[in-house]
């Protein structure tokens, strides 16, 4: 049987770039000892208030058809959080909504580029990122981002790597892996190069509210701010971790009203609309103030703090302090071994299961990705046993 070019571009891109977090999980289901810090899984629950309003929609008979665009309500919500935001009003003609930040970003792309385009992207990146890339049939352009500058991406270095064919630049700003948060004038600056040459932002946010309040400087800022610039940035987020709810996929995509139009039928025609019930809750979740995510973000702060006061005096292993999110990197380029020698061994010898830089990028295979979404004694444990594994 005969598949089709995108099945064969995206053949190696999906589940398998999770493969070393897929062997500890079936592993840690026959040993209690094994400790997964590998993926981005909240490990609060979603708030009963949350629960209980999707279980009254859904009683309440909200399990019919929606539109493609989104439940009135759920737009009106999002219009007011992002007016609030931006100082100018964000209409329900620039937001669509989708099941998560994944199905947005992917609509995305797949509206922007299509093949001899190309979409400039800082690395390492999240692990999706090259599959939705390269569904679209684009090719992806790396950006190193440099340990020295934080992770961040640097204006100079974006506007060195900008091809005839570059046409979109895939920012993720609270940064996955590294927690690098992006302060204004940085914004500004990337902005400014796109401008200069005519490229979108995609700018993927859904980190936003778990910036470390401890130690960043940083506010979080959005090219969306820039109003004058609004008419090539798309801004693409979720509940999925500000609100500890992954499994409710829930998200939207915010920008201009020809590209809302133009990427609308392209939803549609994948999705038919997203479920009503959802959508009640998600407004719910907007409107109103929650603990959640100020209780994430001081959680994973404090564990990085541990992770990293721990290891910052071995010279086998650098921990990277993040300003973000729920990952810390570390650089284990001293101990010899590539991040998937590295991660195998250390999962084998001290039941420690972490992700490899190598499913982040070409520039990553010298630093791990260490999850910081397990309670406090887990990440203890990890700790010591991280520390017996490089001091052998
Ligand atoms: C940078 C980044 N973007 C997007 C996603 C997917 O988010 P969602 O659950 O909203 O699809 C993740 C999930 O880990 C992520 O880390």
């Amino acid at each position: 049987m005969q598949f089709t070019s995108i099945t064969k571009r995206v053949a190696n891109l999906g589940s398998k770039k999770w493969l070393p977090h897929l062997r500890a999980k079936k592993m840690a289901e026959t040993d209690p000892n094994v400790i997964l810090l590998t993926i981005g899984q909240p490990d609060i629950p979603t708030s009963s208030t949350l629960i209980d309003i999707a279980e009254k929609s859904l009683r309440e008979g909200r399990t019919g058809y929606s539109n493609g665009r989104g439940e009135p309500n759920l737009l009106s919500a999002l219009a007011k959080k992002y007016s609030a935001d931006c100082n100018f009003e964000i209409l329900h003609e620039n937001i669509l909504c989708f099941p998560g930040t994944q199905t947005a970003l992917f609509v995305s792309i797949m509206g922007l580029i299509e093949k001899g385009d190309e979409v400039l992207v800082g690395d390492p990146l999240y692990a999706t990122y090259e599959g939705v890339i390269a569904a679209s049939g684009g090719s992806l352009k790396r950006v190193k981002l440099k340990k020295n500058d934080g992770f961040r991406l640097q204006a100079n270095d974006l506007e060195r790597s900008i091809t005839k064919k570059s046409k979109v630049l895939l920012l993720n700003n609270p940064h996955n892996p590294s927690g690098a948060v992006l302060s204004k004038q940085e914004i500004k600056d990337l902005l400014s190069v796109c401008k200069r040459h005519g490229l979108w932002i995609v700018s993927d946010e859904v980190y936003s509210s778990l910036i470390f309040k401890n130690i960043s400087a940083n506010k979080f800022f959005s090219p969306l701010f820039i109003q004058d610039d609004f008419d090539k940035t798309v801004v693409v987020s979720s509940i999925s971790k500000s609100h500890a709810a992954p499994g409710f996929r829930s998200g939207w995509a915010i920008g201009p009203k020809d590209f809302c139009d133009s990427i609308l039928p392209l939803s549609e025609s994948m999705l038919f609309g997203n479920q009503p019930f959802i959508a009640d809750m998600t407004t719910f979740a907007l409107n109103n103030e929650h603990k959640t995510s100020k209780i994430m973000s001081a959680d994973y702060y404090k564990r990085a703090l541990k992770l990293f006061e721990t290891l910052k005096d071995s010279n086998m292993i650098e921990p990277i302090m993040p300003q973000s999110g729920m990952f810390m990197l570390a650089d284990i380029r001293n101990t010899g071994m590539d991040s998937e020698t590295f991660v195998s061994r250390l999962l084998r010898e001290e039941k420690i299961a972490v992700m490899p830089g190598s499913s982040f990028g070409d520039e990553a295979n010298t630093l791990i990705r260490i999850s910081l979404t397990v309670p406090d004694p887990d990440i203890d444990i990890a700790c010591k046993r991280i520390l017996n594994f490089i001091n052998k």
